[in-house]
């Protein structure tokens, strides 16, 4: 196995699940030591385990992202745990949806610009902060949706203003730093194997009924297809991408 990210500091945030963790594993799966960081204790520590078993070197951090206390916090324990933070994948997020723009609950608005929008940018900001005093900057992968800029179905204006609003961060910060020697981008994910792609009291095999005709793959991608995604915009091979929003959705969008 190829180990791109052996020496490398990596912050995952929402790694306690899902997409998070599988980006978690895999970069530990190339060498890199990883910190895993979400709201709760207990799933974050059996994403440590699953890298431990494998050999792999990790810790869970609790954090909130959108507390600036905590995001600063946890950029302070990463660099005392591994000595750098050469990487961030801010990828956690929350999804509410189900009703038109009139009937959206206001609060359901304000969780999902609380977590999706603000919790990138005061994790940009905490990251960005180290990564411009280290000689070697740093590479920094959002996650953002097919359906933020890419593809049109009702029903979720909240979570897609938001989704829209991680690209145009993405881009925004990618121009800002640039210069400092930090990389950032974006991965848009079309529906992956997720409880969050789950319609509300579905299967996961009437999920991929639905998927057939919903995505031209006739698939849901998995979540190492999009962590592959993520370690690739992370890594060296891509030393001249920036800003971009690389999107994994089956052609959903196409
Ligand atoms: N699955 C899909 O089809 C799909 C498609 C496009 C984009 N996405 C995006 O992919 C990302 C991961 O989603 P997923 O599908 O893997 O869903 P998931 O399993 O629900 O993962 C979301 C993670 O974010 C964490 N989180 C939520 N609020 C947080 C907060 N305030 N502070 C810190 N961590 C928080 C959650 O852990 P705690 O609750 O323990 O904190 C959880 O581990 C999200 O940004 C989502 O919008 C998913």
């Amino acid at each position: 196995m190829s180990a791109r990210f052996t020496g490398k500091a990596v912050l995952v945030t929402g790694a306690g699940s899902g997409i998070g963790r599988a980006v978690a594993l895999a970069f530990a799966a190339e060498g890199a030591s990883v910190v895993a960081a979400g709201r709760t204790a207990a799933s974050l520590d059996e994403t440590v385990a699953l890298i431990e078993k494998e050999g792999g070197s990790a810790v869970a951090v609790t954090a909130d992202v959108t507390r600036s206390e905590d995001v600063r916090t946890l950029v302070r324990r990463t660099v005392e745990h591994f000595g750098s933070l050469d990487v961030a994948v801010n990828n956690a997020g929350v999804f509410r949806g189900g009703a038109p723009v009139a009937d959206l609950p206001e609060e359901d608005w304000r969780t999902l610009l609380d977590i999706n929008v603000t919790g990138v940018f005061l994790a940009l900001q905490a990251e960005i902060a180290r990564m411009r005093e280290q000689p070697t900057g740093g590479a920094i992968v959002n996650i953002a949706s097919n359906l933020g800029a890419h593809s049109r179905i009702p029903g979720v204006a909240g979570y897609l203003t938001t989704k829209a609003a991680v690209s145009a961060l993405t881009r925004a910060a990618a121009l800002d730093h640039i210069a400092d020697g930090i990389r950032i981008n974006a991965v848009s994910p079309g529906a992956t194997a997720t409880t969050m792609s789950l319609l509300p009291g579905e299967t996961e095999a009437g999920r991929a009924a639905r998927m057939k005709d919903a995505s031209p793959l006739g698939r849901v991608s998995s979540t190492a297809e999009v962590a592959a995604a993520v370690l690739y915009l992370a890594s060296p091979d891509a030393a001249s991408v920036v800003g971009s929003d690389l999107v994994i959705d089956g052609g959903a969008s196409a």
